[in-house]
């Protein structure tokens, strides 16, 4: 494929989107084709199980429903949206993707990471190119992402330590796997985005 796959991770309200929405911007500017995507979500058939996930009651699904619902919303994604982009020579962006479900629903789960690795390989089978972890202190990302307030709480209910946990698994992934570049969203927005874009210009050999 001709693309590159950027995928953006972050617990909920680290600033990820805005980041993504920088970065797309950024690219154009050196005349690069961009996709700027999301997860779960980013076709219309993908949105409707996306409204499945994100809004309701906590207990509504159950830890392998919920699973599947992700990698259900993935697979129309890639096959309607990401694939046909990346082979046509364009860089897309992912708010979100794979590593969300590794973190947001493998947790310490043995049997449901399992899982995950094999839906990873049978059903996806594709992996980021360069993924950017926003890391942020999850006391400060909670607030931002309830003061949204959105219908969009199901996950952001799960409240601070759910966020920690999350944080910190997003962390020993960003050890484990070379494609993964943690960057410090602490700062503000403009900071963040030089971060980002330091990260991306040197993967794409572009400079300013
Ligand atoms: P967003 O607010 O970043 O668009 O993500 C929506 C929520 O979905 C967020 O709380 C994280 C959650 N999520 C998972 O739990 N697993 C996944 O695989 C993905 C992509 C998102």
């Amino acid at each position: 494929m001709s693309g590159y796959f950027i995928t953006l991770e972050g617990i909920d309200g680290s600033g990820k989107t805005t980041q993504a929405i920088l970065l797309e911007k950024k690219l154009v500017t050196f005349g690069k084709k961009v996709l700027l995507t999301r997860e779960p979500g980013g076709v219309k058939g993908a949105e409707e199980i996306r409204n499945l996930l994100v809004q309701g009651k906590r207990d509504r699904w159950s830890p392998t429903t919920e699973t599947l619902l992700f990698f259900a919303s993935r697979k129309h994604h890639l096959e309607k949206c990401i694939l046909p982009a990346l082979s046509s020579n364009t860089t897309v962006i992912c708010d979100r993707f794979s590593d969300s479900t590794m973190v947001y629903q493998g947790g310490t789960n043995l049997e449901l990471i399992n899982l995950i690795k094999n839906l990873n390989e049978l059903v996806v089978g594709l992996e980021p190119d360069l993924t950017l972890l926003i890391d942020v202190d999850p006391q400060k990302s909670l607030s931002r992402g309830l003061k949204r307030s959105t219908k969009e709480d199901r996950f952001e209910m799960f409240g601070l330590e759910f966020q920690e946990k999350a944080r910190l698994r997003y962390q020993s992934l960003a050890k484990e796997l070379d494609r993964f570049h943690m960057i410090d969203g602490n700062g503000g927005i403009e900071a963040t985005h030089e971060l980002v874009w330091k990260e991306v210009s040197d993967h794409l050999n572009l400079s300013d």
